[in-house]
């Protein structure tokens, strides 16, 4: 899909489809009043008949509109005005996109970008129009025997900007939506396979063939390698999986080399069965989705080495299955970290934070800025906050507050939840130095208290989105989130100044 930006008035539009906005109270947008006056008020008699309330979402297709050149205009419902947010602005901009795939457009004019949508720039909306157009096209159709016979002939999307001095900025934008759609797709395709594809040895050729296309260096290591490590935690995981453990290394130097890297870690869990703590057997089938850390990391890679963003960014992704086996882990072992610290697995279900811990010991050798682990890590956070937002706590306020302003400009949006050490003696143990679970209470927090004992070395954060990487029903499947809150993380950190390395003088 080609994105344009552009500006100028509709009547002048001699493209397939121009797209305009009205809302409930039949009051028309700037570009639909335009419309209607030039065509001698052939939209009010529309609206007058009642075709087109502007209900949110609602879609009206008119062909031949009196003294305009293009061959459709689109008018989208954008609902009440006084009600006009992001959550609506995406939704009127996805049902304009869906009804056009639908149809012979081969291209389009938007003028959605020019509502009014409170406390955002022109390059927010952009940038939002290519991410939520990318999101409404996006299919997964690699396992079916046959194509699908939808057409999808839409190639091009102008998206109309106020005035000439926004197009820059709004180009800007174009290229960052691009970017973190090309990320989320990636992110989205990892998820949606299914474990007896997407191995933790798929997930390691996916990272190595990342190095193809951008400047990525990625390192697979072995079991052998792991072992030699000492990550006793996540081999433990390992032990009861006929598929190898990976653990996979992306470093993109896109700064000078010896800056401190932001260090990414992602849970690679290509499919949790719960081990010997077997799950129940309903919806078993969405633990696939239990790599949605790692693959959103290595979709973030891909974002930000397409935007080529000078920064020192890592990605690490420990990746195994979790099932039960002779060679299992049972209710009741004791295994040792790569720290040292020994770990009482009580439930083997908790086996993303044993697999992370030691990912999280092995980014003590970069040095990290600060590191941010990713990863479908609790049920608990599905119950606190849904599908709406991902759960965020940190041993740092700045990056958590970083990461958190970074999903409100992405509206991919994060909600921080405490820290507080009150919590961590749901962890103790007599038997090791902790156990892996802290009882039904907190449990999204208890989960971040046992990740935070082995990120004392570092500013660390940590996501927890069990709730927001795939969305259940019909429309069954992967987000792609975190991704635009990473990427835009990364892209505020790019532009943040860079800290003196020696006072300098002051003038
Ligand atoms: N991958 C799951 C977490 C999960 C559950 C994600 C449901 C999405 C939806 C994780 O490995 C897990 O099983 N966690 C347990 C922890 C418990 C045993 C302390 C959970 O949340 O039930
Ligand atoms: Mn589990
Ligand atoms: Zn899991």
């Amino acid at each position: 899909m080609e994105f344009l930006v552009g500006s100028g008035a509709p009547e002048t539009q001699r493209s397939a489809c121009v797209v305009a906005g009205v809302f409930e109270s039949g009051k028309l947008s700037p570009a639909a009043e335009r419309i209607d006056q030039i065509s001698e008020g052939a939209l009010d008699k529309i609206l007058r008949r009642g075709d087109m309330q502007g209900k949110l979402g609602q879609t009206l297709l008119l062909h031949s509109v009196p003294d305009m050149p293009c061959e459709r205009v689109l008018l989208v419902g954008c609902g009440k005005e006084t009600e006009f947010d992001e959550n609506n602005y995406r939704k009127a901009t996805a049902a304009a996109t869906r009804l056009l795939n639908d149809t012979g457009a081969t291209d389009m004019t938007s003028y959605l970008p020019e509502l009014e949508v409170k406390g955002r720039d022109v390059a927010w909306k952009v940038r939002l129009a290519v991410e939520t157009t990318a999101e409404t096209l996006y299919r997964f159709e690699q396992l079916k025997s046959q194509a699908s016979d939808e057409r999808n002939p839409l190639g091009k999307v102008i998206l109309m900007v106020p005035g000439r001095n926004d197009v820059a900025a709004g180009q800007t934008a174009v290229e960052e939506g691009r970017a973190v759609s090309a990320g989320v797709a990636l992110a989205k395709d990892l998820g949606n396979l299914p474990g007896n594809i997407c191995t933790p040895s798929y997930l390691a050729e996916q990272a190595l063939a990342l190095q193809d296309q951008a400047p990525i260096k990625t390192t697979v290591l072995e079991a052998a390698d792991m072992q030699a490590l000492g990550m006793g935690a996540l081999l433990s995981v390992a032990r009861g999986s006929r598929q190898p453990a990976k653990f996979i290394i992306m470093e993109y130097a896109g700064g000078r080399k010896d800056e401190a890297p932001t260090v990414l870690v992602g849970k690679g869990l290509t499919f949790d069965a719960g081990g010997i703590s077997l799950k129940p057997a309903e919806a078993m089938d969405e633990m696939k989705y239990d790599m949605c850390g790692g693959a959103s990391v290595l979709g973030a890679l891909k974002a930000i080495a397409e935007l080529k963003l000078p920064l020192h960014v890592i990605g690490v992704i420990p990746s195994s299955e979790n099932l039960p086996d002779g060679n299992a882990n049972k209710p009741g072992d004791v295994v040792t970290s790569m720290s040292g610290q020994t770990i009482e697995i009580l439930n083997t279900d908790a086996e993303g934070r044993l697999i992370l811990c030691d990912a999280l010991t092995y980014t003590e050798r970069f040095n990290p800025e600060a590191v941010i682990d990713v990863a479908t890590l609790t049920g608990a956070c599905v119950v606190a906050l849904g599908a709406h937002a991902s759960g965020l706590l940190g041993n740092d306020e700045t990056v958590v507050s970083e990461l958190l302003k970074a999903g409100r400009e992405a509206h991919d949006r994060a909600w921080q939840l405490p820290l507080w050490s009150d919590y961590q003696e749901q962890l103790d143990t007599n038997f090791a130095d902790m156990a892996n679970v802290g009882g039904r209470e907190a449990g999204t927090i208890t989960a971040a208290c046992f990740l935070s004992r082995y990120a004392k070395k570092f500013k660390w954060a940590h996501l927890d989105i069990a709730g927001t990487a795939w969305k259940r029903g019909k429309e069954k499947g992967a987000t792609g989130r975190p991704v635009a809150l990473l990427t835009r993380y990364l892209i505020n950190r790019a532009q943040r100044p860079k800290k003196r390395q020696q006072a300098g003088p002051t003038d």
